[in-house]
């Protein structure tokens, strides 16, 4: 099973497909996470990422494209994948299909999360996650269970992305507008894709997409 999710900035698209991972056993590829990873290491790409990503814009095709094929061919990936922030662009969604018909696959569904631009920046100003096992939490709408402990592995250690501010929002929102949304009329004329509706709490969110997940099986 393939998954595609698209949503704006904060529109939970990490939230759910750490999720679907879990349900499915099927691996989520985090673009942007992978980029994180890559400016934590200091290296070559993760150099040039990070003044783009401070300032909301999106890293090359060229870069993400590579980096996102040498990702779906490693072997936990032949039982499926959930893409979690690309495509970003018609080029990586055509990158992509090239990609997929030369390992004669295919993406299944794609997953459009739809979430009003007034709660997104909110959202985002409120996100943290852990520093040891990555948990996403918010401070109003999912904090952890006990304050300042993670639900999951128990550290005290949180972060809070460099880009989750007021300011990179509006121009990560601006991008979405302009490079992200024409993938959905790209994706209507040849694969399936489903409507979540991304306002309702994050477990009303699991279910539409359970719902889904079982008409595509
Ligand atoms: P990326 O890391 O992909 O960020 P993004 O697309 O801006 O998405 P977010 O991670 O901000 O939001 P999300 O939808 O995952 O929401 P989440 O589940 O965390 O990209 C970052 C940067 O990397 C880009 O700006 C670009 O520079 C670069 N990049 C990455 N991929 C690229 C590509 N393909 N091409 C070029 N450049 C690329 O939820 C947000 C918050 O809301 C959390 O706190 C969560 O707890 C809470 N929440 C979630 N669901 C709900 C709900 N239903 N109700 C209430 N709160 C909720
Ligand atoms: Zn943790």
């Amino acid at each position: 099973m393939n998954i595609i999710f698209l949503g704006p900035p904060g529109a939970g698209k990490g939230t759910q497909s750490k999720r679907l991972e879990i349900r499915y056993g099927i691996s989520q590829i985090s673009t942007g996470d992978m980029l994180r990873a890559e400016v934590k290491a200091g290296s070559d790409i993760g150099r040039e990422a990070k003044a783009l990503m401070d300032a909301g814009k999106l890293v090359s095709d060229s870069m993400i494209v590579t980096m996102l094929e040498a990702r779906i061919r490693q072997p936990d990936c032949e039982k499926g994948f959930i893409l979690d922030g690309f495509p970003r662009t018609v080029a990586q969604a055509e990158a992509l299909d090239d990609m997929l018909a030369r390992l004669q696959s295919k993406i299944d569904v794609v997953l459009v999360l739809q979430v009003d631009e007034e709660a997104l920046a909110d959202r985002i100003a409120g996100r943290f996650s852990c520093a040891k096992c990555g948990a996403s939490y918010n401070d109003a709408s999912n904090p952890t269970r006990e304050s300042g402990v993670c639900d999951i592995c128990g550290s005290h250690e949180f972060v809070r992305r460099a880009d989750d501010n007021r300011e990179t929002v509006t121009s990560r929102l601006a991008s979405y507008r302009r490079e992200t949304m024409p993938l959905l009329p790209y994706y209507e004329a040849s694969t399936r894709v489903a409507f979540v509706d991304g306002m309702a709490p994050i477990d009303g969110v699991s279910a539409q997409i359970d719902g889904i997940m079982t008409e595509v099986e």
